[in-house]
Protein backbone atom coordinates (compact mmCIF):
# COMPACT_ATOMS: atom_id res chain seq x y z
CA UNK A 1 0.00 0.00 0.00
CA UNK A 2 0.95 3.40 -0.43
CA UNK A 3 0.10 5.53 1.57
CA UNK A 4 0.95 8.77 -0.43
CA UNK A 5 -0.90 7.67 -3.20
CA UNK A 6 -4.32 8.45 -1.21
CA UNK A 7 -2.85 12.15 -0.29
CA UNK A 8 -5.48 14.57 -2.69
CA UNK A 9 -3.46 16.35 -5.75
CA UNK A 10 -2.14 19.66 -5.01
CA UNK A 11 -4.35 22.09 -7.03
CA UNK A 12 -2.51 24.94 -7.21
CA UNK A 13 0.29 23.76 -9.47
CA UNK A 14 -0.70 25.01 -12.56
CA UNK A 15 -1.77 28.59 -10.53
CA UNK A 16 1.82 28.28 -9.13
CA UNK A 17 4.27 27.73 -12.13
CA UNK A 18 1.83 30.72 -14.13
CA UNK A 19 2.76 33.18 -11.18
CA UNK A 20 6.72 31.92 -11.33
CA UNK A 21 6.34 32.82 -14.87
CA UNK A 22 4.70 36.23 -14.47
CA UNK A 23 7.67 36.95 -12.32
CA UNK A 24 10.71 35.71 -14.23
CA UNK A 25 9.11 37.80 -16.88
CA UNK A 26 9.48 41.05 -14.33
CA UNK A 27 6.09 41.57 -13.98
CA UNK A 28 4.79 43.42 -10.91
CA UNK A 29 2.95 40.88 -8.94
CA UNK A 30 1.10 42.00 -5.77
CA UNK A 31 1.17 38.66 -3.99
CA UNK A 32 -1.60 38.28 -1.10
CA UNK A 33 -1.51 34.53 -1.27
CA UNK A 34 -0.37 32.65 2.07
CA UNK A 35 -1.10 33.82 5.27
CA UNK A 36 2.66 34.41 6.64
CA UNK A 37 3.44 37.93 8.60
CA UNK A 38 5.34 40.07 6.95
CA UNK A 39 6.55 42.11 9.90
CA UNK A 40 9.71 41.26 11.87
CA UNK A 41 9.01 39.23 15.28
CA UNK A 42 8.93 41.99 17.96
CA UNK A 43 12.66 43.37 18.87
CA UNK A 44 12.18 42.00 22.94
CA UNK A 45 11.60 38.50 21.76
CA UNK A 46 15.15 38.33 19.71
CA UNK A 47 16.97 40.17 22.37
CA UNK A 48 15.45 37.00 24.59
CA UNK A 49 16.44 34.31 22.35
CA UNK A 50 19.78 36.12 21.71
CA UNK A 51 20.11 35.80 25.78
CA UNK A 52 18.58 32.44 25.58
CA UNK A 53 21.12 31.46 23.25
CA UNK A 54 24.27 32.25 24.84
CA UNK A 55 22.86 29.41 27.47
CA UNK A 56 24.24 25.95 27.20
CA UNK A 57 21.98 24.03 28.95
CA UNK A 58 19.83 25.33 25.32
CA UNK A 59 22.44 23.72 23.51
CA UNK A 60 21.20 20.25 24.42
CA UNK A 61 18.36 18.34 23.78
CA UNK A 62 15.28 20.51 24.83
CA UNK A 63 12.89 18.75 27.49
CA UNK A 64 11.01 16.53 25.41
CA UNK A 65 7.08 17.42 26.74
CA UNK A 66 8.48 20.87 27.48
CA UNK A 67 10.63 22.57 29.88
CA UNK A 68 9.16 23.19 33.22
CA UNK A 69 8.98 26.95 32.67
CA UNK A 70 7.49 26.81 29.39
CA UNK A 71 4.78 24.70 30.57
CA UNK A 72 3.88 26.62 33.66
CA UNK A 73 3.95 29.69 31.56
CA UNK A 74 1.25 28.22 28.80
CA UNK A 75 -0.63 27.11 31.94
CA UNK A 76 -0.73 30.53 33.37
CA UNK A 77 -1.39 32.04 29.47
CA UNK A 78 -4.54 29.56 29.82
CA UNK A 79 -5.83 30.94 33.31
CA UNK A 80 -5.19 34.56 32.91
CA UNK A 81 -6.39 34.82 29.30
CA UNK A 82 -9.45 32.39 29.16
CA UNK A 83 -9.64 31.41 33.08
CA UNK A 84 -8.84 27.60 31.82
CA UNK A 85 -7.17 26.18 34.52
CA UNK A 86 -4.50 23.34 33.38
CA UNK A 87 -2.24 21.01 35.66
CA UNK A 88 1.30 22.25 33.37
CA UNK A 89 2.53 18.38 33.99
CA UNK A 90 -0.31 15.86 32.57
CA UNK A 91 -2.68 18.70 30.34
CA UNK A 92 -0.20 20.85 28.38
CA UNK A 93 2.51 19.99 25.77
CA UNK A 94 5.02 21.54 23.96
CA UNK A 95 4.25 21.69 20.14
CA UNK A 96 6.69 22.34 16.79
CA UNK A 97 4.18 24.61 15.59
CA UNK A 98 0.85 23.81 16.06
CA UNK A 99 0.87 22.06 12.84
CA UNK A 100 3.05 19.18 13.78
CA UNK A 101 0.53 18.56 16.56
CA UNK A 102 -2.13 18.23 14.28
CA UNK A 103 -0.50 16.38 11.98
CA UNK A 104 0.74 13.55 14.29
CA UNK A 105 -2.56 13.74 16.17
CA UNK A 106 -4.25 10.95 14.04
CA UNK A 107 -1.60 8.81 14.87
CA UNK A 108 -2.51 8.96 18.12
CA UNK A 109 -5.82 7.57 17.71
CA UNK A 110 -6.39 6.33 14.31
CA UNK A 111 -6.32 2.55 13.14
CA UNK A 112 -6.71 1.33 9.67
CA UNK A 113 -10.52 1.62 9.17
CA UNK A 114 -10.97 4.61 11.74
CA UNK A 115 -12.44 7.87 10.72
CA UNK A 116 -12.12 11.40 11.11
CA UNK A 117 -14.44 14.35 11.13
CA UNK A 118 -12.88 17.48 8.76
CA UNK A 119 -14.74 20.34 8.16
CA UNK A 120 -15.07 21.07 4.83
CA UNK A 121 -13.76 24.13 4.08
CA UNK A 122 -10.80 24.04 6.13
CA UNK A 123 -6.90 23.94 6.82
CA UNK A 124 -5.96 20.51 4.66
CA UNK A 125 -3.95 19.65 7.23
CA UNK A 126 -6.94 17.45 9.05
CA UNK A 127 -7.51 15.21 6.10
CA UNK A 128 -4.11 14.56 5.17
CA UNK A 129 -2.75 13.73 8.45
CA UNK A 130 -5.68 11.41 8.91
CA UNK A 131 -4.93 9.97 5.51
CA UNK A 132 -1.39 9.56 6.58
CA UNK A 133 -2.43 7.41 9.57
CA UNK A 134 -4.51 4.89 7.73
CA UNK A 135 -8.07 6.43 8.42
CA UNK A 136 -10.85 7.97 6.10
CA UNK A 137 -11.49 11.83 6.69
CA UNK A 138 -15.12 12.67 6.49
CA UNK A 139 -15.84 15.79 5.50
CA UNK A 140 -18.64 17.94 7.39
CA UNK A 141 -19.90 21.02 5.70
CA UNK A 142 -19.64 24.81 6.48
CA UNK A 143 -21.74 27.20 4.71
CA UNK A 144 -21.94 30.93 4.22
CA UNK A 145 -25.86 30.85 5.30
CA UNK A 146 -24.74 29.15 8.78
CA UNK A 147 -21.85 31.22 9.43
CA UNK A 148 -19.17 28.79 8.43
CA UNK A 149 -20.50 26.81 11.41
CA UNK A 150 -21.67 23.10 11.40
CA UNK A 151 -24.90 21.68 11.34
CA UNK A 152 -25.30 19.27 14.06
CA UNK A 153 -27.48 16.96 12.05
CA UNK A 154 -24.78 17.46 8.88
CA UNK A 155 -22.29 16.22 12.00
CA UNK A 156 -23.92 13.55 13.68
CA UNK A 157 -25.07 12.10 10.14
CA UNK A 158 -21.51 11.29 9.47
CA UNK A 159 -20.04 9.83 12.56
CA UNK A 160 -20.50 6.48 13.53
CA UNK A 161 -18.82 4.09 16.18
CA UNK A 162 -15.34 4.22 14.51
CA UNK A 163 -15.07 8.17 14.77
CA UNK A 164 -12.09 8.84 16.66
CA UNK A 165 -11.07 12.87 16.27
CA UNK A 166 -13.52 15.55 15.33
CA UNK A 167 -11.34 18.70 14.00
CA UNK A 168 -12.66 22.53 14.49
CA UNK A 169 -10.71 25.16 13.66
CA UNK A 170 -12.33 28.80 15.19
CA UNK A 171 -11.65 31.51 14.61
CA UNK A 172 -11.63 30.21 11.30
CA UNK A 173 -9.16 29.92 8.63
CA UNK A 174 -9.96 30.85 5.79
CA UNK A 175 -13.53 32.90 6.22
CA UNK A 176 -12.63 34.04 9.65
CA UNK A 177 -15.76 33.21 11.69
CA UNK A 178 -16.07 33.14 15.42
CA UNK A 179 -17.70 31.00 17.87
CA UNK A 180 -18.83 31.30 21.49
CA UNK A 181 -19.52 29.80 24.61
CA UNK A 182 -22.31 28.43 23.65
CA UNK A 183 -21.14 26.93 20.87
CA UNK A 184 -18.11 25.45 22.41
CA UNK A 185 -20.55 24.11 25.29
CA UNK A 186 -23.01 22.70 22.88
CA UNK A 187 -20.18 20.87 20.56
CA UNK A 188 -18.40 19.81 23.89
CA UNK A 189 -21.18 18.15 24.87
CA UNK A 190 -22.42 16.18 21.61
CA UNK A 191 -18.78 15.24 21.20
CA UNK A 192 -19.05 13.77 24.32
CA UNK A 193 -21.97 11.62 22.89
CA UNK A 194 -19.81 9.65 20.18
CA UNK A 195 -16.26 8.73 22.12
CA UNK A 196 -14.82 11.09 19.78
CA UNK A 197 -12.07 13.21 20.57
CA UNK A 198 -12.70 17.00 19.91
CA UNK A 199 -9.47 18.89 18.72
CA UNK A 200 -10.16 22.69 18.57
CA UNK A 201 -7.14 24.23 16.27
CA UNK A 202 -6.95 27.44 17.65
CA UNK A 203 -4.11 29.03 15.98
CA UNK A 204 -5.94 32.07 15.34
CA UNK A 205 -7.20 32.48 19.12
CA UNK A 206 -5.44 35.89 19.42
CA UNK A 207 -5.99 37.34 15.60
CA UNK A 208 -8.56 39.70 15.87
CA UNK A 209 -8.84 43.04 14.23
CA UNK A 210 -11.20 44.88 16.49
CA UNK A 211 -10.13 44.00 20.01
CA UNK A 212 -12.77 41.38 20.25
CA UNK A 213 -11.28 38.62 22.59
CA UNK A 214 -12.52 35.16 21.20
CA UNK A 215 -13.23 31.99 24.01
CA UNK A 216 -11.31 28.80 24.54
CA UNK A 217 -12.64 25.71 23.77
CA UNK A 218 -11.51 24.25 27.13
CA UNK A 219 -13.57 27.51 29.04
CA UNK A 220 -16.36 25.41 31.18
CA UNK A 221 -14.55 22.00 30.06
CA UNK A 222 -14.26 19.01 32.57
CA UNK A 223 -10.82 18.16 31.72
CA UNK A 224 -10.73 15.37 33.71
CA UNK A 225 -13.55 13.79 32.05
CA UNK A 226 -14.38 15.40 28.64
CA UNK A 227 -11.62 14.12 25.61
CA UNK A 228 -11.07 17.77 24.55
CA UNK A 229 -7.66 19.20 23.02
CA UNK A 230 -6.76 22.74 21.78
CA UNK A 231 -4.11 23.56 19.80
CA UNK A 232 -2.52 27.23 19.96
CA UNK A 233 0.57 28.32 18.16
CA UNK A 234 2.74 31.52 18.73
CA UNK A 235 3.57 32.01 14.93
CA UNK A 236 0.80 34.47 14.00
CA UNK A 237 0.69 35.47 17.53
CA UNK A 238 3.83 37.47 17.70
CA UNK A 239 4.81 37.02 14.15
CA UNK A 240 7.07 33.76 15.02
CA UNK A 241 6.21 31.58 12.27
CA UNK A 242 9.83 30.64 11.09
CA UNK A 243 10.64 30.00 14.70
CA UNK A 244 8.17 26.67 15.01
CA UNK A 245 6.13 26.41 18.57
CA UNK A 246 3.03 26.20 19.67
CA UNK A 247 1.32 23.45 22.42
CA UNK A 248 -1.46 21.34 23.08
CA UNK A 249 -3.88 21.80 26.16
CA UNK A 250 -6.50 19.67 27.42
CA UNK A 251 -7.67 15.97 28.70
CA UNK A 252 -4.52 14.55 29.88
CA UNK A 253 -4.89 11.14 28.45
CA UNK A 254 -5.16 12.80 24.83
CA UNK A 255 -2.23 14.81 25.62
CA UNK A 256 -0.22 11.69 27.00
CA UNK A 257 -1.19 9.54 23.47
CA UNK A 258 0.03 12.84 21.44
CA UNK A 259 3.29 12.79 23.94
CA UNK A 260 4.29 9.16 23.09
CA UNK A 261 3.55 9.60 19.34
CA UNK A 262 5.84 12.29 19.24
CA UNK A 263 8.52 10.46 21.43
CA UNK A 264 8.96 8.56 18.27
CA UNK A 265 8.97 11.45 16.38
CA UNK A 266 11.16 14.19 17.15
CA UNK A 267 13.11 15.79 20.48
CA UNK A 268 10.95 18.68 20.86
CA UNK A 269 11.53 22.01 20.62
CA UNK A 270 14.41 24.50 21.02
CA UNK A 271 15.07 25.01 24.35
CA UNK A 272 16.27 28.64 23.24
CA UNK A 273 12.57 29.24 20.82
CA UNK A 274 11.13 27.43 24.83
CA UNK A 275 12.75 29.85 26.87
CA UNK A 276 11.71 33.01 24.22
CA UNK A 277 8.09 31.57 24.07
CA UNK A 278 7.75 31.86 27.56
CA UNK A 279 8.89 35.02 27.65
CA UNK A 280 6.40 36.37 25.23
CA UNK A 281 3.27 34.48 27.14
CA UNK A 282 4.32 36.36 30.05
CA UNK A 283 3.12 40.25 31.30
CA UNK A 284 4.83 41.82 28.03
CA UNK A 285 1.76 39.36 26.20
CA UNK A 286 -0.72 42.01 25.73
CA UNK A 287 1.19 44.62 24.81
CA UNK A 288 3.11 42.49 22.00
CA UNK A 289 0.39 41.07 20.88
CA UNK A 290 -1.79 44.90 20.38
CA UNK A 291 1.58 45.76 18.28
CA UNK A 292 1.45 42.80 16.62
CA UNK A 293 -2.34 42.96 15.29
CA UNK A 294 -1.68 46.46 15.13
CA UNK A 295 -1.17 46.77 11.59
CA UNK A 296 -3.74 44.19 10.31
CA UNK A 297 -6.74 46.20 11.13
CA UNK A 298 -5.60 48.81 8.58
CA UNK A 299 -5.24 47.08 5.79
CA UNK A 300 -8.89 45.34 6.49
CA UNK A 301 -10.15 48.62 6.19
CA UNK A 302 -7.99 49.74 2.87
CA UNK A 303 -8.58 46.04 1.40
CA UNK A 304 -12.77 46.44 2.43
CA UNK A 305 -13.32 49.75 1.13
CA UNK A 306 -12.04 49.20 -2.57
CA UNK A 307 -13.97 45.72 -2.65
CA UNK A 308 -17.06 47.58 -1.24
CA UNK A 309 -17.01 50.40 -3.95
CA UNK A 310 -16.00 47.34 -6.66
CA UNK A 311 -19.15 45.41 -5.48
CA UNK A 312 -17.77 42.69 -3.96
CA UNK A 313 -19.63 40.53 -1.44
CA UNK A 314 -17.23 40.14 1.74
CA UNK A 315 -18.06 37.53 4.64
CA UNK A 316 -17.93 39.83 7.78
CA UNK A 317 -15.69 37.02 9.73
CA UNK A 318 -14.47 38.53 13.07
CA UNK A 319 -11.26 37.25 13.28
CA UNK A 320 -7.92 36.24 11.20
CA UNK A 321 -5.93 38.55 9.14
CA UNK A 322 -8.02 36.94 5.66
CA UNK A 323 -10.63 38.61 4.40
CA UNK A 324 -12.84 35.98 2.59
CA UNK A 325 -14.41 37.36 -0.67
CA UNK A 326 -17.26 36.13 -3.10
CA UNK A 327 -16.08 35.33 -6.59
CA UNK A 328 -18.11 37.23 -9.08
CA UNK A 329 -21.15 35.24 -10.33
CA UNK A 330 -20.29 32.49 -13.63
CA UNK A 331 -16.54 32.15 -12.45
CA UNK A 332 -15.33 29.31 -10.60
CA UNK A 333 -12.60 30.07 -8.12
CA UNK A 334 -9.87 29.25 -9.89
CA UNK A 335 -10.84 31.19 -13.20
CA UNK A 336 -11.42 33.99 -10.82
CA UNK A 337 -7.58 34.18 -9.52
CA UNK A 338 -6.22 33.09 -12.65
CA UNK A 339 -7.51 36.46 -14.40
CA UNK A 340 -6.47 38.36 -11.23
CA UNK A 341 -3.09 36.80 -12.08
CA UNK A 342 -3.18 37.26 -15.65
CA UNK A 343 -5.03 40.88 -15.65
CA UNK A 344 -3.61 42.79 -12.61
CA UNK A 345 -0.82 40.78 -11.41
CA UNK A 346 -2.86 39.72 -8.28
CA UNK A 347 -1.99 36.33 -6.35
CA UNK A 348 -5.44 35.62 -3.93
CA UNK A 349 -6.33 32.09 -2.78
CA UNK A 350 -8.90 30.26 -4.81
CA UNK A 351 -11.35 29.19 -2.23
CA UNK A 352 -11.56 25.52 -3.24
CA UNK A 353 -8.33 24.79 -1.81
CA UNK A 354 -9.90 24.10 1.22
CA UNK A 355 -12.18 21.68 0.01
CA UNK A 356 -15.09 21.86 -2.39
CA UNK A 357 -17.26 24.18 0.38
CA UNK A 358 -14.70 27.18 -0.71
CA UNK A 359 -15.84 26.75 -4.51
CA UNK A 360 -16.94 30.49 -5.27
CA UNK A 361 -14.80 31.92 -2.86
CA UNK A 362 -11.34 33.48 -2.43
CA UNK A 363 -9.00 34.69 -0.02
CA UNK A 364 -7.02 37.42 0.60
CA UNK A 365 -4.37 37.89 3.02
CA UNK A 366 -3.16 40.35 4.73
CA UNK A 367 0.49 39.87 5.79
CA UNK A 368 1.90 41.70 2.91
CA UNK A 369 3.15 45.49 3.43
CA UNK A 370 0.87 48.10 3.67
CA UNK A 371 2.03 48.93 0.37
CA UNK A 372 1.46 45.75 -1.12
CA UNK A 373 -2.07 45.71 0.03
CA UNK A 374 -2.87 49.11 -0.69
CA UNK A 375 -1.49 48.03 -4.18
CA UNK A 376 -3.61 44.94 -4.54
CA UNK A 377 -7.30 46.67 -3.46
CA UNK A 378 -6.38 49.67 -6.35
CA UNK A 379 -5.84 46.74 -8.46
CA UNK A 380 -9.19 45.01 -7.72
CA UNK A 381 -11.19 48.29 -7.52
CA UNK A 382 -10.28 49.20 -10.75
CA UNK A 383 -10.88 45.81 -12.32
CA UNK A 384 -13.81 44.31 -13.97
C1 LIG B 1 -5.75 26.90 10.48
C2 LIG B 1 -4.28 26.71 10.69
N1 LIG B 1 -3.87 25.87 11.64
C3 LIG B 1 -2.57 25.65 11.87
C4 LIG B 1 -1.60 26.30 11.14
C5 LIG B 1 -0.17 25.97 11.42
O1 LIG B 1 0.46 26.96 12.13
P1 LIG B 1 1.85 26.70 12.89
O2 LIG B 1 2.29 25.31 12.59
O3 LIG B 1 2.78 27.72 12.37
O4 LIG B 1 1.54 26.86 14.35
C6 LIG B 1 -1.97 27.19 10.15
C7 LIG B 1 -0.94 27.87 9.34
O5 LIG B 1 -1.19 28.61 8.43
C8 LIG B 1 -3.35 27.41 9.92
O6 LIG B 1 -3.77 28.26 8.97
Amino acid sequence: MDRLAFLPPYLFSALDAAKRRRLAEGADIVDLGIGDPDQATPRVLVDTMIGALENGRNHRYPAQKGSLAFRGAVAAYMADRFGVAVDADTQVLALIGSKEGLGHLPLAFVCEGDNTLVPDLGYPVYGQATLLAGGDPRPFPLRADKGFLPDRRALESVTDARTRLVFLNYPHNPTGAVVGADFWNDMRDWAAGTGAVLVNDAAYLEVTLDGSRPVSMLAGADLAKERVIELHSLSKMFNMTGWRVGFAVGNAEVIGRLARVKESMDSGVFGAVQETAAFALGSRRQGLLAGVMGVYARRREVMLAALGKAGYEVFPGGATFYVWGKVPAGQTSMDFCRRALAEIDLVVTPGNGFGPGGEGWFRISLTAPDAAVAEGARRLEGWS
